[in-house]
C-alpha cells in the first residue's frame, strides 16, 4: 500500500436515481452503474483511497478496499457530496443523475388508475456537479460525464463543460448506457480532447485514472483551481 499522504482520494458517484412518484413508483433511467464501479475498482487496484456512491444497481464493486456509499434519489446524493466531497482529491460524476424529480410524491399512498388521465408535475433536481465546483477546494479534480447523441455528443460536453466549470467532461454516446464498451472521448478545460473508445468499461477505467493522475497537483500543493 502506498505511503498516505501520496495516495490520492477518489470519490466517484455511479449508477441511477430513482426519484418517488409515490409509495412504489418511482421515475429512473437505464443506468447500470458499471463505469463508474469499474473506476472504483481499478483506482483500489492501484491502491488508491476509493470511496464509490452507488444508486440503486444490484451490481457492486469487486474490490474489498473500496468504501460504499449508498443513495436512492439525487437529494441522498447531494447530502452524500456535502459530506464527502470536501476532502477528495478528485471526483469523478459518473452517477446518471436525474435530471427532473416529481414536485409533491404522495410517499405515504399510491396513485390510482380511476378518474382517468393524471399528470404529473416535474421539476428540475439541482446540478450536483456544478454545486460542489462551486465549493471546490484548491488542488481538486473534478470530472463529469455527459451521455448524449453521438451526432452532437462533442458539442454538448464542450457546452456543459463550460456550464458547470468541471476540468473535464467525458463525453459518450447514447448507447453506452447498457453496452460492454464506452466509445468515449475526454473534453478538459485545458490541454487536448482525446478519444479514447472504443473500449471495454475496465479498460476505459485505467485510461482515466491515468488522465486524473498526469492532471494531479502534487501532494501539498494548492495552486489548482
Ligand atoms: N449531473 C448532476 N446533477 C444533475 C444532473 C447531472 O451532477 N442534476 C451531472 C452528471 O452526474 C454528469 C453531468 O452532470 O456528470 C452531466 O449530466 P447530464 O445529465 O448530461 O447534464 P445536465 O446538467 O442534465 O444537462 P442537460 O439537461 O442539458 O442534458
Amino acid at each position: 500500500m502506498p505511503d498516505d499522504t501520496r495516495r490520492p482520494k477518489l470519490l466517484i458517484t455511479a449508477g441511477p436515481t430513482h426519484e418517488p412518484i409515490d409509495a412504489v413508483r418511482y421515475i429512473a433511467n437505464r443506468s447500470s452503474g458499471r463505469v463508474g464501479i469499474a473506476l472504483a475498482d481499478a483506482g483500489a487496484r492501484r491502491g488508491w483511497d476509493i470511496t464509490l456512491m452507488l444508486g440503486p444497481v444490484a451490481r457492486e464493486p469487486l474490490h474489498t478496499h473500496i468504501r460504499p456509499l449508498r443513495f436512492t434519489t439525487a437529494a441522498d446524493l447531494r447530502d452524500l457530496l456535502r459530506e464527502h466531497a470536501p476532502t477528495c482529491d478528485a471526483l469523478v460524476m459518473a452517477a446518471a443523475v436525474a435530471d427532473f424529480m416529481p414536485r409533491s410524491p404522495d410517499l405515504s399512498g399510491k396513485m390510482t388508475r380511476t378518474g382517468g388521465m393524471k399528470s404529473l408535475e416535474l421539476v428540475p433536481t439541482p446540478d450536483l456537479l456544478a454545486e460542489v465546483v462551486s465549493g471546490r477546494r484548491p488542488g481538486q479534480i473534478i470530472v463529469g460525464f455527459a451521455l448524449e447523441p453521438a451526432d452532437r455528443m462533442l458539442e454538448s460536453a464542450r457546452e456543459k463543460l463550460r456550464r458547470k466549470a468541471a476540468d473535464a467532461i467525458v463525453a459518450n454516446p447514447l448507447g453506452t448506457l447498457d453496452a460492454d464498451t464506452i466509445d468515449a472521448t475526454i473534453v478538459p478545460a485545458i490541454g487536448p480532447e482525446e478519444h479514447l473508445g472504443p473500449l471495454d468499461k475496465a479498460a476505459f477505467a485505467e485510461r482515466l485514472l491515468d488522465w486524473i493522475e498526469a492532471h494531479r497537483s502534487p501532494p501539498g500543493c494548492a495552486d489548482r483551481a
